[in-house]
């Protein structure tokens, strides 16, 4: 009875896990910050809901909000369209850019979203290997050999999902110039370029190749996942089309919280994410020692909140996810994000520190089972 273009398109791993987990489960599966939505942000909700008509806004979002969005890509309010999530940018992004059999280069591993959104959009999404035998690092001659003249579009991510690693200003100038003269359009989602660990803010694609759109949001940096807001900021070839795609698909982004949106950049908002930063951090770095003392190899993130844990020695990331589950700990197998996870598994770093020290001891405790690490070939 469905229309065949969903054929095979399931729930995501990530939400299958989640839904099945007994109770008492910890949770090192879902990608979404425990940490309160700052002060500043709630107060201005409570009082455009006290205080305010909350109709229709334009399509496009409110012109003060839109204006604080392109300050900070340093463009123009009419390249930017304020959306339901970031996840309805990318969808708007790829639909408006992608024709009937186009190519779209997509990470692996990478979000799970981006290959079926490529999908239903009529695309073949194509990866590019950023090899586990290198952290997960950006690899030239893999992106170079996955592009073809068929590529319309390329998704890149930084911080990523699922690795938390970062691609270098370097690594972003090397896919700008393999880029250059293709005609080719990279969607680059920058949802966690807020939450790096390292000294400075994450580069942007955006900043070296100018057929970038730019898919964004609020959700993670000010933990808002709930209040979906997000936006898209691109060439206005891009934004004219997708605007119109967008009123008819979701009219406009709440208006409330659109209006909340704009304390996001106060100064209160701004000491937030600097706080939000330096609690990740140190998780990321509780992570890393409870990894080190169960004798597990993390690869460092240095960004968002997931990191990689290789569980190569225990089977597929599959088997011993659900070995995890059975400990009553959700995490999500690296296979699900792509072959170069295969033999990983993403842990997230939204509980404190207490939580995260007992779920890594249920992680432990599922892999000694599943072969003690006594049996281990070395
Ligand atoms: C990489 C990535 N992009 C986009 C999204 C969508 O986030 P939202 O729609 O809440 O902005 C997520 C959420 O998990 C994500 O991990």
């Amino acid at each position: 009875m469905t229309a065949r273009r969903l054929a095979g398109v399931e729930k995501s791993a990530i939400r299958q896990f989640f839904d099945r987990a007994p109770a008492g489960s910890i949770n090192l599966g879902l990608g979404e910050p425990d940490l309160p939505t700052p002060d500043v942000v709630r107060q201005a909700a409570v009082r455009a809901i006290l205080e305010e008509r909350n109709g229709y806004t334009p399509h496009a979002g409110l012109p003060a909000l839109r204006e604080r969005i392109a300050g900070d890509y340093g463009t123009t309010p009419e390249s930017v369209i304020v959306t339901a999530g970031s996840q309805e940018a990318l969808y708007l992004a790829i639909t408006t850019l992608v024709d009937e059999g186009d190519e779209v280069l997509v990470p692996n591993p990478g979000f799970v979203a981006y290959p079926v959104i490529v999908r239903m959009a009529g695309g073949r999404p194509v990866p590019y290997g950023l090899p586990a035998a290198q952290d997960f690092g950006f690899d030239l001659d893999l992106f170079r050999r996955a592009l073809t003249p068929r590529t319309k579009v390329v998704v890149c991510i930084s911080p990523s999902n699922p690795t938390g690693r970062v691609l270098s200003e370097n690594d972003l100038k090397m896919m700008a110039a393999a880029l250059a003269g293709t005609g080719v359009t990279v969607v680059s989602d920058e949802i966690y370029r807020d939450l790096y660990f390292g000294d400075a803010r994450p580069a942007s694609i955006a900043q070296l190749y100018p057929e970038t759109v730019v898919v964004s949001g609020l959700s993670k940096s000010m933990s808002m996942t709930g209040w979906r807001l997000g936006w898209l900021c691109g060439p206005a070839e891009v934004t004219n089309s997708a605007v119109v795609l967008h009123g008819y698909v979701t009219t406009c982004a709440s208006a409330i919280s659109q209006k909340a949106a704009l304390a996001a950049w106060t100064s209160e908002a701004h000491a937030a994410r600097r706080e939000m930063r330096r609690t990740f951090r140190a998780r990321r770095d509780c992570l890393l020692r409870l990894a080190a003392m169960h004798g597990l190899r993390a690869v460092p993130p240095e960004g968002a909140f997931y990191a990689m844990v290789d569980v190569a020695p225990w089977g597929s990331s599959l088997a011993v996810a659900e070995a995890a589950l059975e400990q009553r700990v959700i995490t999500v197998p690296g296979g699900a994000f792509g072959s170069e996870a295969e033999r990983f598994l993403r842990l997230s770093f939204c509980v404190d520190e207490e939580t995260l020290t007992e779920g890594m001891r249920r992680v432990a405790r599922a892999l000694a089972q599943l072969k003690p690490l006594e049996e281990q070939p070395v």
